[in-house]
Order: C-alpha cells, then sequence, then structure tokens
C-alpha cells in the first residue's frame, strides 16, 4: 500500500459535489495555493462552481493568498473517479440525504486510491451510519464545515467506528496546516457540536415565531445586536463565567440555575406548520428588504473578512 502523504505535502484536493459547501471548499482550497479536482453531477454545476469562486475571490484576495494560488488550478471532471483518482485527500459535500451519501461514498472509496483519507461535510449524520456501504471504512471521517467554508474557519472532525485514529489524526492535522481551526470529537453526536447548538436556538427562534412572540427581524436584532457581539471572540461558557460577576460560572449556576429549571423544560420542538413555514419566510424576506442573496453574500464576506482581521485569525497569519 503506499504510504499517505504528510499533511505539508498534500497537492492535490478532490471536491466531490460543489454546492455552497463543497463551492466554498473549492475556493478555499484554491486560495490556499492548491489543485482542486471538482465532479457534481448537475448540468449546470460548473456554471455555479465558477460563479461561486469568483464571488468568493474578492474576500479570500483581501485575506491574503497563499503563493501560487489561482483559480485555474481547478478542474471540473466529467467523472467521479478523474477526480478522485489523482488526489491527496477528498472532501465530499453532497446532499444532507443518508442513502445518497452511504452510496456515495462507497464510490468514493472505490475510486479513491486506499491511502487517501476522504472527508464527509455532513451536518449532522455520524460516519459509522455513512460508511456502512464502503469497504475502506478505515479512512472515511467526518470534516464538518460552516457557511461559508472559504471564511469560517471552525471544522469538526469526528470518526465512526471503523474509522481509524490515524485517519482522524491526520485530517486535523491537514485541515490546521490549510488554516482551519479544528475540534476533534471522540463521539459521534447528532449534530456535532456546533449545530447542535444552533438547532436548539433556532428551535426556540421558530417557537417565538409560531407563538406569535417576535418577528425573524427582533430574533436577528436581538442576536447580532446582543450576544452575537460577544460570540466572536467569548463562547457561551466564557460569556456566562463574566455575566457571574466576581465569582465567575459558580455564582453563575448558583444563581441563576434554579430559575432556568422552567426555561430549560418548558418547550418541545415546533411543528413546522405551513403557517409557521409561510411566516418565517415571509418575516425573513422583510427582514432582507431590497437586498438580494447575492448582496447578503457579499455583505457577509466583507463583514467576515472585517472580524476575521479584528480577531487576528486570518488563515497562513497574513
Ligand atoms: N449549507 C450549509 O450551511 C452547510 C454547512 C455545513 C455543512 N453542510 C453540508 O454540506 C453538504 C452539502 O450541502 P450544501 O448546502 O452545499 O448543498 P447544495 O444543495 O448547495 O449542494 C449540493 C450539491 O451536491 C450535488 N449533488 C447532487 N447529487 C450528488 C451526488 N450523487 N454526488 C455528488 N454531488 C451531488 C448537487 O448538484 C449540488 O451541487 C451537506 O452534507 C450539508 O449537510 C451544509
Amino acid at each position: 500500500m503506499t504510504a499517505r502523504v504528510a499533511p505539508e505535502q498534500v497537492r492535490t484536493v478532490a471536491c466531490v459535489g460543489a454546492g455552497v459547501i463543497g463551492g466554498g471548499w473549492v475556493a478555499y482550497f484554491l486560495a490556499r495555493g492548491y489543485r482542486v479536482r471538482a465532479w457534481d453531477p448537475a448540468a449546470d454545476a460548473e456554471a455555479r462552481l465558477r460563479t461561486l469562486v469568483d464571488t468568493a475571490w474578492p474576500a479570500l484576495t483581501e485575506l491574503g493568498l497563499a503563493p501560487g494560488a489561482n483559480r485555474d488550478n481547478m478542474t471540473v471532471t466529467s467523472e467521479l473517479a478523474d477526480a478522485v483518482s489523482a488526489a491527496d485527500y477528498v472532501q465530499e459535500s453532497a446532499p444532507e440525504q443518508l442513502d445518497l451519501k452511504r452510496r456515495l461514498l462507497a464510490d468514493i472509496d472505490a475510486a479513491t486510491p486506499d491511502h487517501v483519507v476522504i472527508g464527509s461535510s455532513t451536518s449532522g449524520y455520524g460516519m459509522t451510519e455513512m460508511a456502512a456501504d464502503a469497504v475502506g471504512g478505515h479512512r472515511l471521517v467526518v470534516a464538518h464545515p460552516f457557511n461559508p467554508p472559504y471564511l469560517i474557519p471552525l471544522v469538526e472532525v469526528v470518526g465512526g467506528t471503523r474509522t481509524a485514529a490515524d485517519v482522524v489524526t491526520w485530517t486535523a492535522g491537514f485541515l490546521r496546516h490549510v488554516g482551519k481551526s479544528v475540534i476533534v470529537m471522540d463521539q459521534e453526536v447528532p449534530g456535532f457540536i456546533a449545530n447542535r447548538l444552533q438547532e436548539a436556538l433556532w428551535r426556540e427562534a421558530l417557537h417565538m415565531v409560531a407563538n406569535g412572540e417576535a418577528t425573524p427581524a427582533q430574533i436577528d436584532a436581538s442576536i447580532t445586536d446582543g450576544p452575537g457581539l460577544r460570540w466572536a471572540f467569548h463562547g457561551p461558557m466564557l460569556t456566562f463565567h463574566l455575566a457571574g460577576g466576581p465569582g465567575g460560572m459558580a455564582h453563575m449556576l448558583d444563581h441563576f440555575g434554579p430559575s432556568l429549571l422552567s426555561p430549560w423544560t418548558r418547550l418541545d420542538a415546533p411543528e413546522l406548520t405551513p403557517q409557521l413555514r409561510g411566516s418565517v419566510v415571509a418575516g425573513t424576506e422583510e427582514a432582507a428588504g431590497e437586498k438580494t442573496i447575492a448582496d447578503l453574500v457579499r455583505e457577509r464576506d466583507r463583514r467576515l473578512v472585517d472580524v476575521l482581521r479584528v480577531l487576528g485569525k486570518v488563515p497562513g497569519g497574513s
């Protein structure tokens, strides 16, 4: 068996599935100086991918491109095997459907040289269930990014029961080498860490809309003008540590814990009725106002670049 290349010797990355997330990965790897081979079965995939990379490029350029970074280093292949057979690492970002992921990961596994690690962008499935049909389950691992993967540093890495420990270590090492902030999890938890937290917040937001307690615009403002400002540098734990005054987290839990029993236990999942869907969509569109999705993407990227700069979290340190 050919030895796995060291994380810092990876030159070519294959991205399978080139939508919002796969395309974002393509843009990021190109900006870090890699050759990228992309495959996506949709007829319009290449055009969408090129638009996405072009949209991402100004922000990536502003943050600083790695030596040799060039959009021309991207090859879009018409066959899956052509993308993965020449790669040193594969990132799968196909739709979040378990059967599809199972089949696709088995196909990728069959077409990829057996020393190459295969990561999945899944937002919530465990690799144990996704790898069920693959022969090489030992080299399949979850590498869960955040949108847009070309600007948000975090990737959650977690293996399934068949994933080899050295594959988890290699993936974390490679992604750190390309400038990502990596959390390695020891256990498969649905939604991993960050999505589990985001889902809890979203559940409560939908409850409030369903009950007429808050509009989508109020929900967004309550985060962007409130706790969200702190979360870019202090997560919920350090935030509450400071909210406890000199007594810190211990005082916080002793003081507020008993009164939080009710909010912690009173709500179940909201039912996503057509009415609730309608209110959330209409309220969000109203909050977006005249701005198109493309306008909002540009605005988001510009502001994320500013935030990353202020926090000193620019990949490659430029
Ligand atoms: N959107 C997010 O915020 C986000 C964040 C983190 C992770 N993810 C995960 O990333 C993955 C992709 O999500 P997305 O938001 O980019 O979806 P998307 O719909 O934007 O893109 C999916 C792409 O996969 C392609 N595709 C369809 N069938 C395929 C197949 N059999 N093989 C390969 N590609 C195929 C589609 O043509 C499309 O281009 C999902 O697993 C999702 O859970 C999404």
